[in-house]
C-alpha cells in the first residue's frame, strides 16, 4: 500500500500549489471514477481482492448518499467505516455548504465526516481529497496543510470491527461499501463456521452497535441478498432495519461482481425488507421434477467400471434434444435414466440466457458431468422435458434469474425455485 504515497504526494503538491495548479488535475484527482483505476496502476488484482479495496464510483457514490433517508446537514455526524480513498466521504460533503475561507470549511466538515480504515495512505488520501474538494468549490485557502490536516480528526486509521456502540453513539448517518472478501465466520450470533464474506459482517456488526435511528447506506455483494448462506443473515437484517433493497448490477466495467444497495433506518421492525420482486403464487420446477448436480468430477474420476454415454457442457449444444451422445465413459457413480434436461452451472446475468439448457433423450442411462444441473421429469416423459425447455428458455425465466441470482453461477436451490406454471 506503500506505492500510494506517491499519489498522495501529488495531492499535497497540488494543495502547496493551488494558485497555479493543473485544473485538469485537480479535477482528475476527485473524480470519483478515476480513484479505482489508479490503485490498479500500484495494485494486482489479488492484492485488491485481499483487502477488498474496490472504490465506489460517481454514479453509485450518488445513489448511495441518496439512498440516506434523512438528509446530512452540519448537524450531522457521518460514519464511513471502511473510507479507503474517500469517495463516499467526498459525496457526502457535496451536500456541505462552504464557507468563504478553507479553515472555516473544514472546520464544519471535520465534525460532520468520520471514517476509519486499515491504511494509513488511504486515510491521507481522504483527507487530502476533502481538502481539495472544499477549495475547489471556491473556499478561500487561508491555512497551512498541517492545520487542515488537523481538522479531520474523525478520519483515522481503525480496524473497523474494534469499535462498539459507546464509540458510535453519536453517528446519525452510515454509509459504507465494505470489503467483499472472505473472512473467517465470527462465530457468534448465527454466523457459522468456515470462510463467510466481509461486508455481512461488517453491516452485521454496525447494525448491533450503531444507534436506533441512525440510518444506513450499504453498497454489498449480491451474495447476501440471493445466497442461501445467508438467509440467516437477511433475516437478522430485516428484523432491525426499516429498508428497502435496490439491486444495481455490475459494480464497475472492471470488477465482475454484482452489488445491490440496502437502505434504512436502524429499528427493531415486524416489515420485512423485500429482497427479491414478488411475484403472485407460482407453481415451482421443484413440483414435477427432481434437480441434482451431474454427480460425475471429471478432474478425479478414476475412470473405471462399466461404459456409458457422457455428457459435459462442450458436447451438449443448448436447446437440442440429443438422442445419442459424442462420447462415453467408464464410471462407477450414479448414473441418470433418460429422458432429462441439463443446464449449465455457469451463468451471469450478461447471457442471453440464464439457464441454457438441452434435453438428453438417449436409449442408456448417462454419467453426467458436475458443471450440469440435472433437472429429471416425476413423470419420465419427454413432454414435460420439452415443456421445460420452452420455461426454461423464457424471458420470464431469465427476470426470475436475474433478480434471485445474480452471482456467476446457478444452483439446485434457485433451479428448483424456477416458476414452471
Ligand atoms: C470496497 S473499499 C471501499 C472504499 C470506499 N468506501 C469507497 O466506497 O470508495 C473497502 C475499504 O475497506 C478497507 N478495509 C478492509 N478491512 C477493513 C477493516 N477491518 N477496517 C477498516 N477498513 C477496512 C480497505 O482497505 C478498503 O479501502
Amino acid at each position: 500500500m506503500n506505492q500510494l504515497y506517491n499519489t498522495n504526494n501529488i495531492l499535497e503538491s497540488l494543495f502547496e500549489s493551488f494558485e497555479y495548479a493543473d485544473t485538469a488535475q485537480l479535477r482528475l484527482v476527485l473524480d470519483l471514477d478515476h480513484s479505482d483505476e489508479v490503485l490498479r496502476q500500484y495494485l494486482s488484482i489479488d492484492e485488491m481482492r485481499e483487502i477488498g479495496s474496490f472504490f465506489t464510483g460517481q454514479k453509485l457514490s450518488s445513489l448511495a448518499v441518496k439512498g440516506l433517508c434523512n438528509a446530512i446537514t452540519f448537524d450531522s455526524v457521518v460514519l464511513d467505516p471502511t473510507c479507503g480513498a474517500g469517495n463516499l466521504l467526498i459525496e457526502c460533503s457535496r451536500k456541505l455548504g462552504i464557507k468563504n475561507s478553507l479553515l472555516e470549511t473544514l472546520k464544519l466538515w471535520g465534525n460532520v465526516l468520520c471514517g476509519f480504515d486499515l491504511f494509513e495512505s488511504f486515510i491521507r488520501a481522504t483527507k487530502m481529497r476533502l481538502i481539495l474538494e472544499a477549495l475547489d468549490r471556491g473556499a478561500k485557502k487561508d491555512c497551512s496543510l498541517a492545520e487542515a490536516l488537523s481538522q479531520f480528526g474523525n478520519i483515522k486509521v481503525m480496524d473497523a470491527m474494534y469499535l462498539h456502540s459507546e464509540e458510535l453513539k453519536n453517528i446519525t448517518h452510515a454509509i459504507m461499501n465494505p470489503p467483499f472478501s472472505s473472512w473467517d465466520s465470527p462465530e457468534v450470533n448465527y454466523w457459522k463456521k468456515g470462510k463467510v464474506n466481509s461486508a455481512g459482517v461488517v453491516l452485521d456488526h454496525y447494525i448491533r452497535n450503531l444507534p436506533d435511528e441512525c440510518v444506513i447506506s450499504a453498497i454489498l455483494p449480491d451474495v447476501l441478498r440471493s445466497g442461501s448462506r445467508y438467509e440467516e443473515w437477511r433475516s437478522y437484517t430485516s428484523n432491525n432495519l426499516i429498508g428497502n433493497c435496490e439491486v444495481i448490477g455490475r459494480f464497475n466495467k472492471k470488477t465482475d461482481v454484482d452489488v445491490f444497495l440496502l437502505t434504512g433506518l436502524l429499528k427493531t421492525s415486524n416489515e420485512n425488507i423485500s429482497w427479491f420482486k414478488s411475484l403472485q403464487e407460482y407453481t415451482p420446477v421443484s413440483e414435477f421434477f427432481d434437480v441434482c448436480i451431474g454427480p460425475l468430477v471429471a478432474y478425479r474420476d478414476p475412470e473405471k467400471g462399466p461404459r456409458y454415454p457422457y455428457v459435459h457442457p462442450k458436447n451438449a449444444p443448448v436447446w437440442e434434444t440429443l438422442k445419442e451422445l459424442s462420447e462415453t465413459r467408464e464410471f462407477t457413480g450414479r448414473i441418470i435414466e433418460p429422458p432429462f434436461v441439463v443446464i449449465r452451472r455457469t451463468s451471469s446475468p450478461s447471457d442471453k440466457s440464464r439457464a441454457s439448457a438441452t434435453i438428453i433423450a438417449t436409449a442408456e442411462a448417462v454419467a453426467v458431468e458436475n458443471h450440469l444441473i440435472v433437472i429429471r421429469p416425476k413423470s419420465s416423459t419427454i413432454k414435460d422435458c420439452k415443456k421445460l425447455l420452452k420455461v426454461l428458455k423464457s424471458p420470464k425465466t431469465n427476470d426470475f434469474l436475474n433478480d434471485r441470482m445474480r452471482c456467476r453461477h446457478l444452483t439446485v436451490g434457485i433451479v428448483k425455485q424456477i416458476p414452471f406454471q
